[in-house]
């Protein structure tokens, strides 16, 4: 069996998975989703351990189930996440909202349900804060704060930072003791804080982050039970790529908690909400050759999905590893296995939309970087790994007029299962109205 990426999905799948759905397709793994949570679960921990998954990195149904059922409760970053998973059958009990909204009318009122039912309200602003002062208190709710620590954050790029002065996310370090001072004067509790400083980043940051949030844990919220130290446990899907070590930062954190008690007296329930974690390596994009160009300074292979499939190398030079498969099933090439060692030839590899941007390797101005393969056919397939976080969530839908492709997973059991249809023609106008003007 020929194994290649993260997953280590069989090549041979490919044209099977080809023929019976078309491509483009995504493909996810369930035994690689679980293991990932188990990882997650088996972290360290000093007085207990919550894990969230960040539900913004893949939403899809059949996902939400995999990794609900493995015991992974859910961050959600809008209201329709959370009633997106709610209408997945997951209670509202299981879910934490940390959202920029600030709901009125009748999302307010949905956010009020929500909250009677036992979401998790992570307030992320003054004014969030104040509009839900009077419900917290007249329902005796428990609120949980997140925290702008007002320091660098460990996203792997600006845009992915959530920490420095130049993202705007939660309530800043400055407000949290105003904030706080209205809580008190309602007799409103912060039974959580929480800290997310970006994706995808460096765990010495994320030590830090540790260390400087349960400084203001001491500080300001004598209430807090549970310390969140957010999502951004990288994982590695180049080859070269360093994987978080999540047995050294939970020991970390453990030992840590362990001395805020020490000093404190108070035994603080560890939270993380990873999504990047979770799901990032079990998945990949199948794609086919449809075309081949040569210019004066490229040879370009045309596939049948690029930036409306997954947009993280056009939006953040992210880069994914690219296994090419012969329509008969045989891996011709595999960056993620560095296979085989010559012989391999530069291609410029790009999607179909109108923009020269869409390609699955950019470098960070936005030039197309050639990826060394082995040379395929017309017809073969370009499988782009890595690519179960940030990509169907985060893809700028049917632009063009593409259609959103379908997804399959590949079950434990090693069955394939198609868990989303491919969008049919008539999705892409269904909301537009007959106006003649
Ligand atoms: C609040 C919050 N938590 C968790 C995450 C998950 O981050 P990652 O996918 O890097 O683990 C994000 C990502 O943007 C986030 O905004």
């Amino acid at each position: 069996m020929t194994h290649f990426g993260p997953t280590k999905l069989d090549a041979a799948l490919i044209p099977n998975i080809a023929q019976q759905w078309g491509t483009p397709i995504y493909l996810h793994d369930q035994a690689y989703i679980e293991n990932s949570c188990q990882q997650l679960l088996g972290m360290p921990n000093a007085f207990g351990l919550h894990v969230r998954y960040a539900m913004k990195a893949n939403s899809d149904r059949t996902v939400l189930r995999v990794v609900t059922n493995q015991g992974l409760d859910l961050d959600c970053s809008s209201l329709d996440e959370a009633a997106r998973a709610h209408s997945a059958g997951i209670p509202y009990s299981r879910m934490m909202l940390t959202t920029q909204e600030v709901p009125s009318g009748e999302e307010r009122a949905e956010l009020e349900a929500m909250i009677t039912a036992g979401l998790k309200y992570n307030v992320c602003s003054m004014l969030q804060f104040k509009l839900i002062a009077d419900f917290a208190k007249a329902n005796r709710v428990d609120l949980s704060m997140r925290v702008h620590p007002g320091a660098a954050g460990g996203g792997e790029s600006a845009t992915r930072d959530t920490g420095s002065e130049y993202s705007c996310f939660g309530v800043h370090l400055n407000d949290v003791p105003k904030v706080k001072a209205m809580a008190d004067e309602l007799g409103l509790r912060f039974t959580q804080v929480h800290v997310h400083i970006g994706s995808g980043g460096d765990p010495e940051k994320w030590r830090q982050n540790i260390d400087r949030e349960l400084g203001f844990v001491k500080t300001y919220f004598p209430d807090a039970v549970t310390v969140s130290f957010g999502g951004g446990l990288k994982v590695a899907r180049m080859p070269g790529e360093k994987q978080a070590d999540i047995n050294s930062l939970g020991a970390y954190a453990k030992q840590r908690i362990e001395e805020f008690k020490a000093e404190t007296g108070r035994e603080l329930v560890m939270e993380i909400e990873p999504g990047t974690f979770v799901v990032a390596n079990s998945g990949h994009i199948v794609t086919r050759i449809i075309d081949k160009k040569l210019t004066n300074e490229l040879n370009f292979l045309i596939v049948d999905g690029g930036m409306e499939l997954l947009t993280r190398p056009l939006l953040y030079g992210s880069e994914h590893p690219i296994a090419i498969v012969r329509q008969d099933g045989t891996l011709l090439s595999s960056e993620y296995d560095q296979t085989p060692a010559g012989g391999l030839k530069s291609f410029g590899i790009v999607g179909r939309c109108c923009e020269s941007g869409d390609s699955v390797r950019l470098d960070n101005d936005g030039n197309i970087v050639p990826v060394l393969i082995a040379e395929p056919e017309i017809g073969d397939y370009v499988v782009i790994g890595g690519t179960g976080a940030y990509s169907e969530s985060m893809s700028p839908e049917n632009y063009n007029s593409h259609r959103k492709p379908g997804a399959v997973m590949k079950t434990k059991g090693g069955e394939l299962v198609l868990i989303r249809k491919k969008q049919v023609r008539a999705q892409l106008t269904q909301n537009e109205l007959d106006v003649q003007l």
